[in-house]
């Protein structure tokens, strides 16, 4: 009786190491980033950031929806710097130094804004589901 808990306790602790250097153990956490936009999702939020979205004109170059006239396309799961949260806030705000867009928002937008127009662009997307990291 002894043995089997002793044997069961060994094959506990080497999952627990090995996996924990593998990787297997936590690996879920791991490939989901940490939500950061606190707006994603929320109606109002939603409706407030297409309100600023057009008045900061972002349409202009992303189109009204987001299906892209000049600038990329927003709808699509195709990201130029990557899809999670802090890269597209960083993005928005100018803070990517090989981005082409205008990097002139971060000084005339609040963080708040930035995060509510996020919100607003992840309520358009229409790309694959699974890619979803937000
Ligand atoms: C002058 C045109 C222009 C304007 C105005 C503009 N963008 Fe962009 N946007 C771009 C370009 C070009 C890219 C492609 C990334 C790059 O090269 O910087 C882009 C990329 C993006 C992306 C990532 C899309 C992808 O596929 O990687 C998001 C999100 C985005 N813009 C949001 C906004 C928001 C929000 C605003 C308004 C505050 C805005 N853009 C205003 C031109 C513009």
């Amino acid at each position: 009786m002894q043995r089997i808990w002793f044997i069961g306790a060994l094959v506990l602790v080497l999952w627990l190491a090995l996996g924990g250097h593998l990787g297997f153990v936590g690996a879920q956490d791991q490939a989901k980033p940490k939500k950061l936009n606190p707006f994603t999702g929320n109606p109002e939020a939603i409706k407030e950031g297409r309100n600023l979205y057009f008045l900061y004109g972002c349409n202009g170059c992303h189109g009204g929806t987001g299906g892209g006239g000049m600038g990329r396309p927003l709808i699509d799961d195709e990201w130029t710097f990557g899809s999670d949260d802090e890269t597209l806030f960083k993005l928005i705000r100018g803070q990517i130094p090989e981005q082409t867009m205008p990097a002139v928002f971060g000084a005339v937008m609040t963080e708040e804004e930035t995060w509510k127009i996020l919100a607003y662009i992840r309520s358009l997307y229409k790309g694959d589901p699974s890619l979803v990291n937000w």
